[in-house]
């Protein structure tokens, strides 16, 4: 039992998961790189590949995330609650004159991903390079911006396929990239980078074709250090009404939020996700609403919530469609319970409805899976105050309250629940609310 996890702000966590990272390591520990670690690392990854460095490289970085509450919501036109993680993707980028893309990665050395912009397009392009390439055929289809070819490096270490969307950093990590070296002078304003996130939502759903809300993007982009970012995901809302930054100090109340990676298979681009989807978009439409966030609104406003939403529900034919419903308006309603109680400094009371939202995901929205439930579960046991799946589902992370001197208790807990059940061993992170994207040098 270290106390090394018992620090709190990023820069001392990731110093003392460098220092501890063979024993953090074996234990499943994934440290956060401090940001001049990821710097050189990525600027080696690009020398390795394009062996002309030259001044005019520089390095952006942008983090993955974890959501507090309020899931499937999005594209509901609802609301949640991430945060940015510590653990952040790294991109060395220089722009060319001519209208070619290369790209390169550390987690394929020596492999070159290549096209050119004007060859952009829906369908066109496959590859992590679609993630990429994507932005800048966003930039242009979106907010009318021209970029130039680029060459590229990326590294990461935000753990791949754990639904802490590592897929939202690297695209972030490229928008404050090419909108500093175009001098698009969007990074500037929180309003920019509400266009930035935009953008990369496009990048995700046009080019990558994963048909995801604009959660992640949004938080890698908008995200405040020490601060959860309540967002409001009604469509065509004004950048500032869109989001808001809430206070999350989980220093100051001793507690952590230990990252629970399953390691077991997380698949967005799979139909599940846009199976949930459809079901909201076709269940608004038979209740006559142009999303969900409006019955959430009239439930919240009503005298009687529980009957106002019964009366819907009643309405709809389907038990399925009736649980998807059911899920997205009580967890619209949990995001306005949490943030309430976190703007009343009582972060030590969330517990319970993390829990009650991992049971609605469980069983009404049913996208949890055995590992999540056997983590959250284990959790508990181990004295977490409340723990729920993050992300979309289907296997990735789930998330815990936790003492800050019980984060190493918890993850044991954990690690034997795994070990009982015969699953592989999980991985574990701690959640510090970070800073969003931007140029590290
Ligand atoms: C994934 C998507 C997000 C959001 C979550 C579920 O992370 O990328 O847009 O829908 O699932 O809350």
């Amino acid at each position: 039992m270290g106390a090394w996890i018992s620090d709190t702000t990023p820069e001392r966590i990731a110093a003392r998961l460098q220092d501890l990272a063979p024993a953090g390591a074996a234990r499943g520990w994934v440290g956060a790189w401090a940001q001049e670690t990821g710097a050189a690392r990525v600027r080696d990854v690009f020398a390795q590949a394009f062996d002309d460095v030259t001044a005019d490289l520089r390095v952006w970085s942008a983090p993955g995330r974890v959501n507090l509450i309020g899931e499937h919501t999005d594209y509901n036109d609802g609301l949640c609650l991430p945060i940015a993680l510590p653990h952040r993707t790294y991109v060395a980028l220089r722009p060319r004159s001519d209208s070619l893309v290369r790209l390169t990665s550390a987690q394929a050395p020596g492999e070159v991903w290549e096209a050119r912009l004007e060859d952009v397009a829906p369908g066109a392009v496959s590859g992590w390079g679609a993630y990429v390439a994507g932005v800048a055929w966003a930039l242009r289809e979106e907010l009318g911006r021209e970029v130039t070819g680029f060459d590229a490096a990326v590294d990461s270490c935000v753990p791949f396929g754990a639904g802490l969307s590592s897929s939202a950093a690297l695209e972030s990590s490229v928008a404050v990239a090419l909108d500093d070296v175009g001098g698009l002078g969007l990074g500037g304003s929180d309003a920019g980078r509400a266009a930035l996130a935009t953008a990369c939502v496009r990048a995700e759903n046009e080019i990558a074709g994963a048909p995801t809300g604009g959660m992640d993007q949004s938080v890698a982009l908008r995200a405040r250090s020490g601060h959860a970012l309540l967002l409001d995901c009604r469509r065509g809302l004004d950048p500032a009404e869109s989001a808001e930054q809430v206070p999350f100090d989980l220093e100051t109340a001793g507690l952590a939020v230990l990252v629970m990676d399953t390691r077991a298979e997380h698949q967005l681009v799979d139909g599940q996700y846009a199976q949930r989807r459809d079901t909201c978009e076709a269940a608004a439409h038979a209740l006559g609403t142009e999303s969900l966030r409006e019955l959430a609104d009239a439930v919240e406003a009503s005298d009687d919530p529980t009957g106002t939403l019964t009366v819907a529900l009643d309405k709809l034919p389907e038990d399925v469609a009736r649980r998807r419903v059911r899920h997205v308006v009580t967890e619209i309603g949990r995001v306005r319970d949490l943030v309430a109680l976190l703007r009343d400094g009582r972060v030590g009371e969330i517990g319970p409805l993390m829990n009650a939202s991992h049971a609605s995901l469980r069983d009404d929205y049913e996208v949890s899976s055995v590992e999540l439930d056997v983590a959250v579960e284990a959790a508990r046991v181990a004295g977490a105050l409340g723990a729920r799946m993050t992300g979309g589902g289907f296997g990735g992370s789930a998330i815990a309250l936790v003492a800050a001197d019980r984060a190493e208790a918890v993850a044991d807990s954990v690690r034997a629940a795994f070990e009982r059940e015969g699953f592989g061993a999980p991985g574990f992170l701690l959640a510090v609310p970070s800073e969003p994207a931007g140029a590290v040098d």
